[in-house]
């Protein structure tokens, strides 16, 4: 099994990523923390919380990061995940902090612990903005070679969805995006918003997994996320049939490689206050000259990454 730890936001499609990544056969979960972005850290909490006693996800220690970005004021996405992180249904439990929340230290020194004391390296998958991570190698440089993969759900090629140059995990704190992509981890990996936005929870994948979910209330949960999420993009960005469902794509990324085409470049962080801000300028042809620091993915097998993300709900839904 790979030893992951999940860095989240929760969040809708986090939720997802949160789901996959505790029931995929192929990942051992080691631990969950917590960062503000889609909504304040509390609320990133809560909801992390209440996801995983809906998702039946024990035995997982749930850690507090970063209550703001490093160096611009939080801005979150309440457009899109509602004014709570994660709006959209009455059937999430009130999260029982005192039995998944660890508050005996913070996010950092709890992903420095883990890592450091794995007996082989270890996948990080960060699905909101990357706070934590910057934090983590900025304090424990010695916990570099140490990453065996970063897969990040974040930035774009083309598209922006919060400025028109800049996607949202990057863009709420760019700095540290800055830091992470320049740290000399060895295989770090984007799933950038141009492979995303081909992972639509259309009506018919919804109706697939009302369906195929066994237990009716966990089915009503799920679908009442996904309905809403797919509201929120149809109002905000005029979107059709279905949201892009972002971040599980990145927990994919770790145990279904050979699902995606991928592109080894050189990816920089505009770190400007202006119209670039947090964009990531991927040189998709070379021309900094600067050695590549990021595998860009820009596509994957979409029907594939819907099986597996039904039979972790299928999973979770029995738990
Ligand atoms: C990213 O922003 C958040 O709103 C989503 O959870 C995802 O991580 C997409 O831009
Ligand atoms: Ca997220």
């Amino acid at each position: 099994k790979i030893p992951v730890w999940l860095d989240c936001d929760v969040g809708h499609d986090d939720a997802m990523a949160l789901i996959l990544a505790a029931y995929h056969p192929s990942i051992s979960l080691l631990g969950v923390s917590t960062v503000a972005g889609n909504s304040s850290l509390k609320n990133t909490t809560a909801n992390t919380i209440s996801v995983m006693q809906a998702a039946g996800i024990k035995g997982i220690g749930v850690y507090k990061g970063a209550s703001r970005p490093l160096v611009k004021p939080a801005a979150y996405a309440g457009d899109i995940h509602g004014a709570s992180g994660l709006a959209g249904t009455a059937l999430l439990p009130e999260p029982d902090f005192a039995t998944y929340l660890s508050e005996d230290t913070n996010a950092v020194n709890a992903m420095y612990r883990a890592i450091i004391s794995s007996q082989v390296p270890v996948c990080v998958v960060a699905v909101g903005p990357l706070t934590n991570i910057a934090l983590l190698i900025s304090m424990y440089p010695q916990i570099i070679p140490k990453i065996r993969t970063l897969s990040i759900m974040g930035g774009a090629v083309a598209l922006g969805n919060v400025t028109a140059a800049a996607e949202f995990n990057i863009h709420f704190d760019p700095e540290a995006a800055h830091i992470v992509l320049n740290s000399g981890i060895a295989h770090i990996s984007i799933v950038p918003l141009d492979v995303t936005h081909t992972v639509l929870t259309t009506k018919n994948v919804i109706r697939r997994i009302a369906e195929s979910v066994p237990v009716p209330r966990f089915a009503q949960l799920i679908t009442d996320l996904l309905l809403y999420f797919s509201s929120t993009y149809g109002g905000v960005f005029g979107m059709g049939d279905g949201a892009p469902l972002h971040d599980p794509v990145a927990v994919a990324y770790l145990f279904m490689r050979n699902a995606f085409v991928e592109r080894y470049v050189r990816v920089d962080v505009d770190c400007s206050a202006g119209h670039g801000q947090g964009r990531t300028y991927c040189d998709m042809f070379g021309r900094t000259g600067k050695p590549p620091n990021c595998w860009v993915a820009t596509s994957v097998d979409v029907e594939q990454f819907w099986n597996t993300m039904l039979e972790a709900l299928v999973a979770a839904s029995k738990e």
